[in-house]
């Protein structure tokens, strides 16, 4: 954080322009992704699903510690290939049109995740035509009930997988059909988990259903995808995913489910990007509307949209500017309560509604924690066409701009 900070006030001295910039830390981010791996079990592996941040610079300090990327489109299929020509690629998503398969078969994508039975059928019928064997996992819809979490992609109707109430049929479909190898089941069935806990009873379901599926068909149970969903807690930045307690107890589950023999895939985006990214925006207004005080930024939720689409606080702090240039007084607030927003024509540019600030003042720098992964990523980047803010990457002694 104290680079960071840094940057933003070395930013300041040298430009007159309001500060407007993603930083990420790719010295955190190469330190945390290594320590979050270094606790699995040997036989559990990590893919970093590239849908969180799919910046180059990012892709390539994973690289060294994770196991490949989980990809989502053809598009990150081939972000996967520029950074490593061999890379692991599993590739997951509803809806993969017949060009998307072919593609996945030609890139050598090492597991295809099939969402539903007419698409196994499809791939099977490419498969064939292409004289090719393709690995896949069939995911599954469980039904649930399921831990608590900010989103749900299973246990409940969605667009996601194959209903468990059908997976008989699918997993007939693939054992007898040969250019197809049903390596085992892909689960990803909640986002934002923050209870250590509950996400090991959730594998214990997983691990419980692939071998009972599995017995009941008679097929050697390779792998299994326990897909991603480790929170960011972005109410309580002091009471994260205790993931080292979820490791140590996983050891124990996997043991005692013997599952050794099974290579058990994780493919979190979040939990591996989130903490290494900050969004600095500069205070260009400060204004009272019907009692309540807003904070204008430079910058909008078309730059950085979770908070909006999340309906959340964003996790914030104040970074002092001593420069002032203008020959008025500067205005500020003093121990209030304040909406921070961007500069888009719509009331729901919000990143922070009704929140403490002990002094504020304009000119001064909102610096957002946490926005290293479904930041820019998932924004409209262009809405209003406002200046794209910078992206710095600071890495050791070097920083580097795009
Ligand atoms: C299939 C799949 N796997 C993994 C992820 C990554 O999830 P998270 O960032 O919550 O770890 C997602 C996110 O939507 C997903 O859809």
């Amino acid at each position: 954080m104290r680079k960071v900070i840094e940057k933003i006030e070395q930013l300041k001295r040298e430009t007159n322009e309001p500060i407007c910039s993603y930083l990420y830390d790719i010295d955190h981010l190469c330190q945390h992704v290594k320590w979050v791996t270094s606790q699995l079990p040997e036989n559990c592996h990590m893919f970093y699903a590239m849908k969180a941040n799919a910046n180059e610079r990012i892709l390539k300090a994973v690289y060294p510690y994770v196991q490949g990327y989980e990809v989502a489109s053809i598009g990150e299929v081939k972000k996967a290939r520029a950074i490593h020509a061999e890379v692991p690629v599993i590739f997951g998503g509803p809806g993969k049109t017949d060009e998307e398969l072919e593609n996945a078969i030609s890139e050598n994508v090492q597991l295809l995740h099939v969402e539903s039975l007419h698409e196994l059928k499809r791939l099977s019928f490419i498969a064939n035509k292409w004289k090719r064997n393709v690995s896949i996992l069939l995911r599954v819809n469980l039904r649930g009930p399921f831990p608590s979490a900010t989103l749900y992609m299973a246990g409940k109707p969605t667009q996601f997988g194959i209903d468990e109430t059908n997976i008989d049929e699918a997993i007939e479909y693939a054992l007898t059909h040969p250019n197809i190898q049903l390596e085992g089941f892909h689960f990803h069935s909640i986002s934002n988990n923050l209870d250590d806990g509950r996400h090991l009873e959730l594998m214990k379901i997983y691990f419980q259903k692939a071998k009972e599926w599995a017995g009941r068909h008679q097929f050697p149970l390779t792998t299994l995808n326990v897909g991603g969903g480790i929170g960011v807690n972005y109410h309580d930045l002091e009471q994260p995913f205790n993931w080292e307690r979820f490791t140590t107890n996983l050891h124990e589950l996997v043991r005692q489910e013997e599952m050794q023999q099974v290579q058990i895939l994780f493919e979190c985006g979040r939990f591996l990007t989130a903490s290494c990214g900050y969004y600095a925006v500069e205070v260009i207004d400060i204004k009272e509307n019907h009692g309540k005080t807003f904070v204008i930024v430079r910058g909008g939720t078309q730059h950085f949209r979770l908070p909006v689409s999340w309906q959340h606080n964003h996790p914030f702090r104040v970074v002092s500017v001593e420069e002032w240039s203008y020959p008025f007084e500067r205005t500020a607030v003093i121990k209030q309560e304040v909406t921070i927003v961007g500069q888009l024509c719509t009331p729901k540019d919000v990143f922070a509604k009704d929140v403490h600030v002990h002094e504020l003042r304009m000119g001064d720098v909102i610096l957002f924690f946490y926005t290293g992964a479904y930041g820019w990523s998932i924004s409209h980047h262009d809405f209003l066409s406002h200046p794209h803010p910078k992206h710095l990457f600071l890495e050791r002694e070097r920083v580097t701009m795009e």
